[in-house]
């Protein structure tokens, strides 16, 4: 790979104005006002990939945000590799909370600020980099795929459906995806386990209409009284959750495992202290890094209802909202959890409410395995481009998709992401390190060459 390393030097500065191009495109997958920006992102990659060398590129559309395709096959005899990769980012508000537009990105201290800039785009982008720097030197040892859609971040509705009919086309034999992070510069890891999620939305009905407080307060139920009291119930002294039968299936770590996940290093005051938090807070007996990796949780994301305009308004109202998540670990399953909320919920309820539940999307949680090539390949490319052996980690977050590839295609991924906790995705002044793009783009490639090696 010392053609395309040289390469990635000649070029580095050319990658990086063309990763601003992609992030100066608001293509934000939850609101419809961003259509146009999601077919131009799709076009856009479409047009880059074109340019990197993929013989085949196309757009498909779906019926949701179109989904980019590209392959190059050098050889049906050698492996393939495919990589995934989202160009959908979350919408950026609350927009008065970042120090510079969200999509006029800026590089500051060594960091590219802007949203999509770890979250996916930059993340996609070192792979269409890497991908065309092995094709200009004639080091691409394999076959290349790869897919980038446009709804992760909602959720990949219709991805189901296009991997489903696709099949055959998406054949491989690893599936790539750096969307994940890394301990620290100077601690990589490779990700072994991500959360599965349930995603729920309640409404709550008083009243049939909002009620002056004075003259109904006390004798009508409020429901945004009864949704705080609901939702507190929710989990008990212990932090654990009470819905029955919610633990059911979850996969308990062996000792060992817990030992080997908590030497990951860690340090839980600076990890407060960037937090401007006095304290973690969490399921009792577990650390904080299980907590966040390997327990399923329960959020509201989101809480209305009533009077929130300037100033006071005594008002009893007629409805209360939330939204709330569920992060859900080996071998939960989404459906059923989703079902044993809806239920659980209903029943908190007291006469003179009603309430409503509905499910946005789910997905499940997956697991890769360490002993697989692809993984020692990826490991050897890390160890080759940071000097150091990545440690597997588990993380928090979610790729449903993940799963749905390991049933549908029956392939296992790599999910050898190069993000770090500090580059704030999903919260104002997502950025995204120099070091880590570049350091990406360099490790990508022996990926490729370790792979292959291996699989003779
Ligand atoms: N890239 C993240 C997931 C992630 C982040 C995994 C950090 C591991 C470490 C992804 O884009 C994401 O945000 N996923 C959503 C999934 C949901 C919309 C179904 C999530 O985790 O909330
Ligand atoms: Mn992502
Ligand atoms: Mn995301």
């Amino acid at each position: 790979m010392h053609q395309t390393q040289k390469y990635h030097q000649q070029h580095r500065s050319r990658y990086l104005e063309e990763l601003l191009d992609l992030l100066r495109i608001p293509s934000v997958s939850a609101n419809p006002a961003h259509q146009a920006d999601m077919i131009k992102a799709a076009e856009w990659l479409q047009d880059k990939l074109r340019s990197a060398g993929a013989d085949l590129v196309e757009i498909i559309p779906t019926k949701g945000h179109p989904i980019v395709y590209a392959e190059k096959i050098i050889n049906q005899n050698l492996p393939t590799v495919l990589v995934y990769g989202h160009y959908d980012v979350q919408p950026p508000d609350p927009l008065e909370l970042w120090d510079s537009p969200p999509f006029d990105p800026v590089i500051k201290n060594d960091r590219i600020f802007a949203r999509g800039a770890c979250d996916d785009k930059g993340q996609l982008y070192m792979h269409i980099k890497a991908f065309e720097a092995m094709v200009a030197t004639d080091e691409l040892p394999c076959n290349v795929k790869f897919m980038l859609e446009g709804e992760e971040e909602v959720g990949s509705e219709h991805l189901e459906d296009f991997i489903r009919e696709r099949k055959e086309q998406l054949s491989c034999d690893v599936i790539l995806i750096s969307d994940t992070s890394i301990i620290a510069n100077d601690v990589p890891s490779i990700t072994v386990g991500l959360r599965g999620m349930s995603y729920m939305e309640v409404e709550l009905t008083g009243p049939n209409r909002d009620l002056h407080s004075g003259t109904f307060g006390g004798a009508v139920a409020n429901p945004c009284n009864i949704l705080c009291k609901m939702i507190a119930q929710l989990h008990d002294d212990q932090r654990r959750i009470t819905i029955p039968g919610f633990y059911d299936h979850v996969k308990e770590l062996t000792n060992q495992e817990r030992i080997e996940l908590n030497e990951a290093p860690f340090d839980q005051e600076a990890y407060a202290a960037d937090l401007g938090i006095e304290s973690v807070y969490g399921e009792e007996g577990y650390t904080t890094l299980e907590r966040a990796a390997i327990r399923p949780t329960l959020d509201v994301n989101g809480i209305w209802g009533g009077y929130t305009g300037e100033g006071a308004k005594t008002v009893l109202p007629s409805k209360a909202y939330a939204k709330i998540s569920m992060r859900l670990v080996p071998h939960q399953d989404h459906e059923r959890i989703s079902r044993i909320f809806a239920e659980y919920f209903k029943s908190l309820a007291p006469p003179g409410v009603q309430v409503s539940v509905t499910a946005h999307h789910g997905g499940a949680p997956a697991e890769t395995p360490t002993d697989s090539k692809a993984y020692q390949a990826a490991a050897m490319a890390m160890e080759k481009s940071f000097g150091k052996k990545p440690i597997p980690a588990r993380a928090g977050g979610s790729i449903p998709i993940v799963a749905l590839f390991e049933e549908v295609l029956e392939v296992k991924t790599v999910l050898m992401g190069f993000g770090l906790n500090e580059d704030n995705i999903h919260s104002p002044n997502e950025s995204y390190g120099l070091f880590n793009f570049y350091k990406g783009i360099e490790t990508i490639p022996y990926f490729y060459k370790y792979f292959v090696d291996t699989k003779g």
